[in-house]
């Protein structure tokens, strides 16, 4: 990195917050401030910068902030960015703070807030963050290791109680329209169903066949992993009780799944992200996302990332069916 004069960056976290944004605020910090940056942080996403709610941070103000889950700008869902006269005004309140880029971390709706930025004269760096995993840009978003570890570490838990009683345990995970958290969450929690929303061929019908089919392998439990796309997991519970007789308790993980100390792997990508992220402004990118490709951190277009599109593989669902037997 070169170490340029009087650059001025703002950066804030938008939409839900993932495990991995302080580590990204963290590494902007400092690695802005060792380049002779001025680093600015703005409080609740988009909202904030609407009320132009702007602080200077140095290097003092991100100490102990790696380990810690959240995000310390805050962050908001708003409304009047997905509005033209929101996104001019914003634009309009960067220019008047004198921002010579602004770094935007969130998931789908944070890039295309970013985007809508950048169509009017902002240079918006993106960094991607959802528990979610839904952003096709990115191998990785920032918070999902840690979501599915949380998933896993819940499952666990249920697994006992479900095991000693000899229950079936439904537990449903968030992942909004997305089913990668259910996946992996049903995998490594050795779940013998998964339910979600990109396979149409799974539906409560299997589930009470796959229950039966199980019976007769002799299994005491049954564990049913149903994403939040899916949703009914109460409802669900209830059938397989009046169905098969056997007793189902539903638990919802709902906010308990996106809180929580940040994995290795997302302060890791984090602080990488946030490295990357400063050294692009350094290095007078313009309008960039920060991204995982083939296993490497680089640059793409922010236009372009935002017109890619995910393609569901079904080997991952395959492979719980078979592991589950
Ligand atoms: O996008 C992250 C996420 O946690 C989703 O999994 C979930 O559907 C949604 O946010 C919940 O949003 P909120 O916190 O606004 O209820």
């Amino acid at each position: 990195m070169s170490k340029e004069k009087n650059i001025k960056i703002g950066m804030l976290t938008s939409g839900g917050d993932a495990p991995g944004m302080n580590a990204v605020i963290r590494a902007v910090v400092r690695a802005g401030g060792q380049n002779n940056m001025k680093v600015y942080g703005i409080s609740r996403g988009y909202e904030g910068l609407l009320n132009a709610e702007i602080d200077e941070l140095t290097s003092r103000d991100v100490k102990d902030i790696i380990h810690r889950g959240g995000t310390i700008l805050r962050t908001a869902r708003c409304p009047e960015m997905m509005t033209k006269e929101g996104q001019k005004k914003a634009a309009e309140i960067v220019r008047v703070l004198g921002l010579d880029a602004l770094i935007v971390i969130g998931g789908d709706g944070t890039f295309k807030g970013g985007q809508s930025l950048s169509e009017n004269g902002v240079n918006i760096i993106a960094v991607p963050a959802t528990i979610d995993l839904d952003l096709a840009c990115s191998e990785y978003t920032l918070g999902f290791d840690t979501a599915v570890n949380t998933g896993m570490a819940n499952i666990n838990n249920l697994r006992d109680t479900s095991s000693s009683h000899e229950r079936c345990s439904v537990v449903e995970v968030m992942g909004r329209d997305a089913g990668y958290l259910a996946l992996w969450c049903g995998l490594t929690g050795g779940a013998e169903e998964v339910l979600i929303p990109e396979d149409k061929n799974t539906d409560t019908e299997a589930v009470i066949q796959q229950i039966i089919h199980n019976r007769t392998r002799n299994k005491k439990h049954n564990l049913v992993v149903v994403a939040e796309g899916i949703g009914g997991s109460v409802a669900l519970s209830k059938n397989i009780e009046k169905t098969l007789g056997i007793e189902a308790r539903a638990t919802i993980l709902g906010h308990l799944q996106r809180g929580g100390s940040p994995t290795a792997l997302d302060r890791m990508h984090g602080s990488v992200m946030g490295f990357k992220a400063v050294e692009a402004v350094l290095n007078g990118e313009k309008n960039k996302a920060v991204v995982v490709s083939g296993g490497k951190h680089i640059l793409i277009d922010l236009k372009e990332a935002l017109t890619m599109k995910k393609e569901y593989d079904p080997s991952m669902y395959e492979m719980i069916k078979v592991l589950a037997i």
